[in-house]
């Protein structure tokens, strides 16, 4: 039997019914209006989590506030904008941080696919939000989660970035851009940052759980592109044809950042996949047999890339 095979075992049956009580705790969720994002928000407050969504749109994020308080009457939730696209707004968001603390926060956001273009800061748009501008929230926001009693951190990755090459001369499409090729790239990226920081923490010595997890693929806006879409209708018409009939419904791709947000004793630098056919579907497991995750050379390399590209330098 195989270590992952073993691993399957051990979390079978986990559903977020099994979610423990989350009262007390501050999380943070970033793409908290739609798809993935806004299961966990729901779920975390359902089990009594004080939850700050975090969102680039006013109006999508004050929408998605008002349903999660109408499926979930007596909420905690609150709305702070966040782009992860302008690394000022990261700032503003961090500085403005009213609370002592940060208990969970959750790396959800990000872009699929999308047509070239850059971020304010001039990085390639997948790996300046879905990379860049985690990595660079999650710093700003250490010392906060540095305050709590038990700081866990969840960042999204995805299965994909198993077929990633990760060139880093071209992680910021020097050369050029394959839309796709990039979006593998950053999800990689993902999954060394989540790596890398839990390496750094027990190296620090410190209490800070860092988890990555792999959705499987899951109902959202995440191919469509949501309200703030370049592609074109026959696209967007075609993908919505695609997510229908493959891929699963969005609380079920919510588990595993449920499971690794939620559950007590979950080592830190765990990689929670769905243990389905290709890790594509399915409960969560632990995925242990993963080259990128003991990469600790390119993990090395990308964190002081991010540092230098984003100017924001982790006190750990
Ligand atoms: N769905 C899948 O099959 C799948 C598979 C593997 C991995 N994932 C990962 O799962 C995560 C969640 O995606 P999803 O599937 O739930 O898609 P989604 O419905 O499109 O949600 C993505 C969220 O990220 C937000 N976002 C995008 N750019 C942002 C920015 N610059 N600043 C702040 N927020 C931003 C979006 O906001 P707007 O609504 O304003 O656009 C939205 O709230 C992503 O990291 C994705 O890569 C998804």
């Amino acid at each position: 039997m195989t270590r992952d095979c073993r691993a399957s075992r051990r979390t079978s049956g986990w559903a977020p019914d099994r979610i423990p009580d989350q009262s007390g705790r501050l999380a943070v969720v970033t793409g908290a209006n739609s798809g993935i994002g806004y299961v966990t928000a729901r779920e975390l407050a359902r089990r009594g989590a004080h939850v700050v969504l975090a969102c680039r749109s006013h109006e999508r994020g004050r929408d998605a506030v008002e349903r999660l308080r109408a499926e979930v009457p007596g909420a905690r939730t609150e709305l702070r904008l966040l782009d992860l696209a302008d690394l000022k707004s990261v700032r503003a968001f961090a500085e403005g941080w009213s609370q002592d603390r940060v208990d969970l926060l959750v790396n959800n956001a990000g872009v699929a696919m999308v047509p070239f273009s850059r971020t304010t800061d001039g990085f390639e748009s997948q790996f300046g939000v879905n990379h860049l501008g985690t990595f660079a929230l999650t710093g700003l926001l250490m010392p906060r989660l540095l305050a709590a009693a038990h700081p866990r951190v969840v960042t999204v990755s995805s299965e994909g970035q198993r077929f990633a090459r990760f060139d880093m001369a071209n992680l910021n499409a020097e050369h050029r851009y394959r839309a796709a090729f990039a979006y593998v790239r950053s999800k990689r990226a993902n999954l060394y940052f989540a790596m890398e920081l839990q390496r750094r923490a027990d190296a620090a010595g410190l209490r800070l759980r860092s988890m990555a997890v792999a959705p499987g693929l899951t109902r959202s806006n995440v191919l469509t592109g949501g309200a703030n879409s370049a592609r074109g209708r026959a696209y967007r018409l075609l993908t919505r044809l695609l997510l229908r009939i493959a891929f699963r419904p969005t609380p079920d791709g919510a588990r595993t950042t449920l499971y690794a947000s939620t559950v007590p004793d979950l080592p830190g630098g765990s990689y929670v996949v769905p243990d389905g056919l290709l890790q594509l579907r399915g409960e969560p497991v632990l995925r242990s047999r993963e080259r990128a995750i003991r990469d600790s050379v390119t993990a090395h390399r990308l964190w002081v890339l991010s540092e230098q590209l984003t100017g924001v330098r982790y006190a750990l």
